[in-house]
C-alpha cells in the first residue's frame, strides 16, 4: 500500500523522519483447527476451552474468513504487520505447531511481528514446544537470549516505529481469561519506552490485554493494568494496539506528554454471529504534517455478502509523545 518513504531532511530534533509507514493491526485469529485432539490433553484446564470450542466458537472463527482477510491485506502490502495474540484455542503443541506452518503465508519474520494472547498460554506448557516456536516472529531484533523469562518487553525497529511487545499471556484458574505482565516485565517496560522515547522513535506497544480497566470484564481483565498504565503515564507513548476484546475498541490515556490513543480489533476469523464480532483488521498509516506526526486509521472489514474485506471507516489522530523529555 505505502513505501518507507524517508525524507532526506532530518527533523529538527535529529530524530527519524517519519514520512509514511504503514502498519497493518490484526489480532485474535484463533486459526487452530484442532482437528485430532487427542482427548488426553485435555485433563485440565483445556476441557474448558475445548467445550467451548465445540459449543460455539467453532462456528464463529472461520478460516475462510481469515484467507480473505490475508487475500486483502497481501493485495495492500502495508509496510508491516502486527498480531496481538489468540493465535490458537488451547496453546497445545499441535496448535503452536500448525500456527507456526501459517505464519510464512502472511509474512516473513522481518514483516511480521507477534505476541502471546491468553488462550496461547492456556496452561503451563513446555515454552519449547509450543510459544518458542515462534519466536523468529517475536524476538527483539538485539535478541541475545531465546529463554522465556528474559523474551519480553522485545523490541523491534522498523522504519519510524519502535514496535515493543509485551506478554500478558500467562495460565489462568478455569472460567478466567485475565493477563498479567509481572514486576520484572514491568520494570524492562518502563526503561524501553524511556530509551526509545528519547531517540524519538514513534513507539508502538503491541499488548493482548486492553491496559486500562472497563474495555472488558472482570475476569477477563489485567491484573496489573493500573501499574501499566502508570509506567505508561510517566514514560509516554504514541499508539496502543491490543486484542483479547473480539470487538472493536477505542480508548485513551492521558499522560504528561498528552493523550494516547489504546486501539482493539475484533478477531481476525471472526464470522460475526454476536453483533459487533465480525472480522475487521487495521492499517495504521503514520505520517508528518506541518502540525506533526499523524495517524491515519483505516479499518478493513469482512463484507460477508460480497465475501471480502472492505473499508468500514476511517479516523485520523494527532500523536503526543514529540520532543520525549524525562530521566530514570
Ligand atoms: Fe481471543
Amino acid at each position: 500500500m505505502t513505501q518507507v518513504k524517508h525524507n532526506d531532511t532530518a527533523r529538527s530534533s535529529g530524530a527519524p523522519a517519519v514520512s509514511e509507514y504503514t502498519l497493518a493491526h490484526l489480532s485474535d485469529p484463533h486459526l487452530s483447527s484442532l482437528a485430532d485432539i487427542n482427548p488426553g490433553d485435555l485433563l485440565n484446564k483445556r476441557i474448558t476451552g475445548y467445550l467451548s470450542w465445540r459449543g460455539h466458537r467453532r462456528e464463529e472463527h472461520r478460516p475462510e474468513v481469515l484467507r480473505l482477510l490475508l487475500q486483502d491485506l497481501h493485495l495492500l502490502q502495508p509496510d508491516h504487520i502486527v498480531i496481538t495474540g489468540d493465535m490458537t484455542h488451547l496453546g497445545l503443541p499441535e496448535e503452536c505447531r500448525e500456527v507456526n506452518e501459517w505464519l510464512p503465508s502472511v509474512a516473513v519474520p522481518e514483516r511480521l511481528t507477534i505476541i502471546p494472547g491468553n488462550h496461547d498460554t492456556y496452561v503451563t506448557a513446555p515454552w519449547e514446544e509450543t510459544l518458542g516456536l515462534w519466536a523468529p516472529y517475536m524476538a527483539s531484533d538485539q535478541a541475545h537470549t531465546q529463554s522465556q523469562s528474559a523474551f519480553f518487553p522485545a523490541l523491534r525497529v522498523r522504519g519510524p516505529l519502535a514496535l515493543i511487545s509485551v506478554s500478558s499471556a500467562c495460565p489462568t484458574p478455569p472460567f478466567f481469561a485475565t493477563g498479567r505482565l509481572g514486576k520484572v516485565q514491568l520494570a524492562s517496560l518502563d526503561q524501553l519506552l524511556f530509551e526509545t522515547g528519547a531517540q524519538d522513535l514513534v513507539r508502538v506497544l503491541l499488548i493482548h490485554h486492553p491496559p486500562m480497566r472497563g474495555v472488558v470484564g472482570w475476569r477477563k481483565r489485567l491484573t496489573d493494568g493500573d501499574a501499566v498504565c502508570e509506567v505508561i503515564r510517566k514514560r509516554g507513548v504514541e499508539i496502543i494496539l491490543h486484542g483479547h476484546s473480539h470487538r472493536s475498541a477505542m480508548n485513551w490515556i492521558d499522560t504528561r506528554y498528552g493523550s494516547v490513543p489504546v486501539i482493539g480489533v475484533p478477531s481476525a476469523s471472526g464470522i460475526g454471529l454476536k453483533p459487533g464480532r465480525r472480522a475487521q483488521y487495521h492499517l495504521c498509516r503514520v505520517s508528518d504534517s506541518p502540525q506533526g506526526r499523524v495517524l491515519d486509521v483505516t479499518v478493513r472489514g469482512y463484507d460477508a455478502g460480497q465475501e471480502k474485506f472492505v473499508i468500514q471507516g476511517t479516523q485520523q489522530f494527532r500523536l503526543p509523545g514529540d520532543n520525549v523529555t524525562g530521566s530514570l
